[in-house]
């Protein structure tokens, strides 16, 4: 298994570009499955996720092509054809790979009436539950049952549209449900429906596809079923979270770096406390510029919520910053009941932290030290990376494949930058 080797102690200068939103291409992924004609998306990250998806459609006989490739600035374009499906069934040796596979669900069911998918299991970051999804298309008038692992569901008369009201934010249940109200017969109502860009994001797809759905951006999506959907070319959003985890990577090491290709608007709620701790942030004519010259992070307080919140995707590497900040820092994670796996790795590095329930106390350190660490999920180990970038001496980051589900090229965009980073292969 690959490993990644830093030094810290690197300021970092350059420009780093951002690709497309890994949790925006997979749902627009399982969305070619509504439609016979051909999907194509521009602008789709090489990601260890992005293959697994594509496998998973394959193996329900999804024809997939890919062209496009390195380094352009439209990243990949694959094109998805549904015309033949051969199987409703998604495996369980899939599933458990990606949780984000029960998205077919949703797709599956309202055109063809009849769907199995393996229940995904626990993951490193929580239960992680699917109940939302399944009381959904319950309400859209399926009949669904948990045998064997499997969700096993069918709606051999079509699915129905339906007020939907979600007790809890849900980005992947909205995101099924989504889908499969586009082919229902009639409207579906969803209420606090998740706002996460990647949700417009597969709105805006699913409208070029010839659905109808008001709402866009709100928690409040009207959806009015068509009997039929017909292809589309989309170009997914920029990744978020791959723009707040450089973001992050300059604050902690201090420099200038431009992230071509990102929007500001989609990672306010970071880009305040970066501000707030001590960087300068400003939206280019090409992306975002981002500096932190001489003086030290301060440390900030930040709660995890749905968007526009702040998002659990990025508590992990804003943890490795308020490390090593000036003062204190009281970060509570509302989303997961789980996701504090880096605190064992970061103490390992010389990091103070005290974990209360929901809540960590940070209180940062002058410095921290390089050491052997792994993880257990994508940001928990990304934010290992980042620690590494402003630790004294070497850091070497074991189980590199989290990092490749959700980073491309990683050490490849922070050693354009002056990073010292590189990859061991074994
Ligand atoms: C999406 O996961 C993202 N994944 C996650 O990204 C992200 O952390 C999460 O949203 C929250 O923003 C993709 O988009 C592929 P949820 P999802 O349903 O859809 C509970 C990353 O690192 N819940 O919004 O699975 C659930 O347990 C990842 O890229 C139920 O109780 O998240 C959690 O506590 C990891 N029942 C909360 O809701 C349900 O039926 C939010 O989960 C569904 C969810």
């Amino acid at each position: 298994m690959d490993r990644i080797r830093l030094r810290g102690g690197k300021p970092l200068e350059g420009s780093i570009g951002i690709g497309g939103a890994k949790n925006a291409a997979l749902p627009l992924m399982a969305a070619s499955l509504l439609s016979e004609e051909t999907l194509t998306l521009s602008n789709v990250p090489h990601l260890a996720d992005i293959a697994t998806m594509a496998h998973l459609l394959q193996q329900h006989g999804v024809d997939v092509s890919m062209d496009g490739g390195n380094g352009t600035p439209e990243g990949r374009t694959i094109h998805l054809n549904a015309g033949k499906i051969t199987s409703t069934l998604a495996p369980y040796d899939l599933v458990r790979k990606m949780r984000a596979s029960v998205l077919v669900l949703g797709p599956l069911l309202a055109r063809f009436g009849e769907a199995e998918v393996s229940l995904p299991g626990g993951c490193a970051i929580g239960t992680r539950p699917v109940d939302l999804h399944i009381m959904g298309l319950k309400a859209m008038g399926a009949e669904i049952n948990v045998e064997n692992g499997y969700i096993k569901a069918r709606a051999k008369q079509g699915l129905k549209g339906a007020v939907i009201r979600f007790p809890q934010v849900s980005v992947g249940a909205t995101e099924n449900l989504l889908m499969a109200a586009a082919l229902a017969d009639g409207t579906t109502v969803l209420e606090n429906a998740a706002r996460e860009p990647e949700i417009s994001d597969l709105v805006q797809c699913l409208v070029a596809m010839g659905a109808m759905i008001d709402g866009i951006g709100s928690e409040h999506l009207t959806i009015h079923g068509k009997p039929s959907l017909r292809g589309a070319t989309h170009k997914i959003v920029p990744d978020r979270i791959e723009i707040g985890t450089y973001l992050a990577a300059v604050a902690i090491c201090g420099g200038k770096v431009e992230l071509t290709g990102a929007r500001l608007d989609l990672i306010e709620a970071v880009a305040e406390k970066l501000v707030e701790a001590g960087c300068e942030i400003g939206q280019t004519t090409r992306g975002i510029s981002i500096a932190r010259n001489g003086s030290r992070l301060k440390g900030v307080d930040f709660l995890t919520a749905p968007y526009p919140g702040f998002p659990t995707d990025m508590q992990a590497q804003m943890m490795s910053l308020m490390a090593v900040a000036d003062g204190a820092s009281m970060i509570t994670e509302t989303i997961f009941e789980n996701r504090f796996m880096h605190v064992p790795e970061l103490a390992r590095m010389g990091a103070n932290i005290v974990v209360h329930g929901s809540s960590a106390l940070v209180r940062g350190v002058p410095k921290l030290t390089g050491a052997p660490v792994m993880a257990t999920d994508l940001r928990a180990s990304v934010s290992l990376v980042l620690a590494g970038l402003a630790a004294e001496g070497e850091t070497v980051i074991n189980r590199v494949y989290h990092l490749d589900r959700g980073y491309e090229r990683l050490e490849d965009k922070l050693s354009a930058c002056g990073a010292d980073i590189e990859r061991l292969k074994d």
